[in-house]
């Protein structure tokens, strides 16, 4: 059954947090890492700051649209995710973060695609744009890790 209008804000809600805290650790990892190494990373996750806030922004947009209120910081919820590592030269640690960030971003949209099924059509359609973007961040990280863990 789909769920209520209601329930797809709050699961926007969800993700619009997400989003958010996504920005805050690329942001962050983007900054901290050093060494050679480090570098094509760096790039690529600043990169995809602009793109993870363009995510929330697109959330927002629905959230109001349905008939919700957008959080404020007091209401963003945080720390859900993998934090920077301490050592800033350990780059392996950060891609698994972002790995991990990805994957739970992936499984979250897809709850929504199938919360919206045969209902609001125009979230599930968000969502699945959602969906691909976060697909294609995972699969560029998971092919980082493969050479990154290569000893
Ligand atoms: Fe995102
Ligand atoms: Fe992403």
């Amino acid at each position: 059954m789909a769920a209520t209008n209601e329930e797809v804000i709050e699961l926007l809600k969800a993700g619009y947090c997400m989003e958010l805290e996504t920005v805050m650790n690329y942001l962050a990892n983007s900054t901290n890492l050093d060494g050679v190494r480090a570098e094509e990373i760096k790039k690529s996750l600043a990169a995809d700051i602009v793109e993870e806030l363009a995510h929330a922004q697109s959330l927002a947009a629905r959230i109001k649209q349905l008939g919700g209120l957008v959080p404020g910081s007091a209401s963003v919820t945080l720390g859900n995710q993998r934090q920077p590592p301490e050592d800033t030269t350990d780059v392996v640690a950060v891609i698994e973060a972002v790995i991990e960030a990805e994957s739970t971003a992936c499984a979250h949209y897809k709850k929504v695609i199938r919360a919206t099924d045969g209902e609001d059509y125009v979230t599930q359609d968000l969502c699945i744009r959602l969906l691909a973007d976060e697909e294609a961040h995972l699969v560029l990280f998971k092919g980082f890790l493969k050479e990154y863990k290569q000893p």
